[in-house]
């Protein structure tokens, strides 16, 4: 039986498009000089963004901390929503290498999202020289542990505007920016409005094999090639996985038949009586009792999905088709009891 993979939309495999693509990139020493098909894409990603330029990182993990080390000293703070991956799935770097001392923000204004009161409130003022200066403002849109949740476009610019009159500086986590600005109808630009730095995954959603994009102003971008070098993430003919990232981008219209899967799987599971949420992009986490008896049972057949918390996450992607899913449903019904809440 073939195993139907959701535990993540980094699990897909590069098209045959991509891999003729890779096989054909024209490269150069990105560490020397610049890689040209790394230039382009770079160039390409900024333009999407609404940005000056955009730096290729082999991680999103790296594009976070690079953005986070651009804006952070020793003894600053950063304030980002409850459970982002920043704080709780980058091992810390967050704070050990870029500086900061995290503190999180409960999700007041809705899943995932904070108000803008919250970051008014917690930015604080100025204290005496011994007290955390807030730095920073790290959001996440989609918010993957919420159930990528979105943040609709007139919330990010209040958001904003709320750490500028504070005086922080934003990095956006933009990791599945492309599922926010799907499931919004709006240009990825329009998400981006104010934000000092923007992290994008290529890896999620679109395909690629790896590969992420920084984007900020042309001075950020030059500073952020430094500490990119400084972590080991320097690449040479680095415009073989770029070839690949050009053509991932050509998925962007397709993302939304992402979210209509997951919804396609929701609605099946709440016809077994599971208390599925409607999924707002490509993520479905449904609560259970006990997460792992139930991610065996799914195992056992042939569904594959991850624990998040005390629930169970699912996650559709390009490599699962229409008919993937009403399979996932046909195996999942004698189990689903497992997926009932209590
Ligand atoms: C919201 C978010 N940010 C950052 C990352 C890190 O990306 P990477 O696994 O490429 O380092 C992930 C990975 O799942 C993510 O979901």
């Amino acid at each position: 039986m073939r195993p139907l993979d959701l535990r993540s939309d980094t699990v897909t495999r590069p098209t045959p498009e991509m891999r003729s693509a890779m096989a054909a990139a024209e490269v150069g020493d990105d560490v020397l000089e610049r890689d040209p098909t790394m230039a382009v894409l770079e160039a390409r990603v900024a333009e999407l963004l609404g940005l000056e330029a955009a730096l290729w990182v082999p991680s999103g993990c790296m594009g976070n901390l690079i953005g986070l080390m651009l804006h952070l000293r020793r003894g600053d703070r950063f304030l980002a929503p409850a459970q982002a991956h920043v704080l709780g799935s980058e091992l810390g770097t967050g704070a050990w290498l870029a500086g900061g001392m995290p503190e999180a923000l409960a999700w007041e204004g809705g899943l995932g999202r904070p108000t803008p009161a919250q970051v008014t409130r917690a930015a604080g003022s100025p204290g005496p020289y011994y007290t955390l200066r807030s730095r920073l403002l790290c959001l996440e849109n989609t918010h993957n542990f919420a159930g990528g949740t979105v943040t609709p476009v007139a919330e990010h610019r209040a958001l904003v505007a709320a750490a500028k009159a504070a005086g922080l500086a934003v990095h956006l986590d933009g990791a599945r920016l492309w599922h926010a600005a799907a499931a919004l109808g709006c240009p990825l630009a329009a998400l981006t409005e104010g934000v000092d730095t923007v992290q994008v995954c290529l890896s999620k959603g679109l395909g690629a094999p790896m590969g992420s994009l920084l984007g900020g102003s042309a001075a950020a971008m030059v500073e952020a090639r430094r500490l990119r070098k400084m972590l080991g993430g320097g690449v040479r003919q680095g415009g073989v996985v770029a070839a690949a990232g050009l053509v991932a981008l050509d998925y962007l219209p397709r993302v939304a038949e992402d979210h209509a899967k997951i919804q396609r799987l929701a609605e099946g599971l709440r016809g077994f009586g599971v208390a599925a949420p409607v999924p707002e992009t490509n993520i479905l986490l449904v609560p259970v009792p006990k997460a792992a008896a139930a991610l065996a049972a799914l195992e056992g057949v042939g569904v594959r999905a991850l624990p998040v918390g005390s629930a169970i996450r699912f996650i559709a992607h390009r490599d699962l088709t229409t008919e993937d899913i009403e399979e996932a449903l046909r195996r999942l019904e004698p189990v689903a009891h497992l997926l009932r809440s209590a």
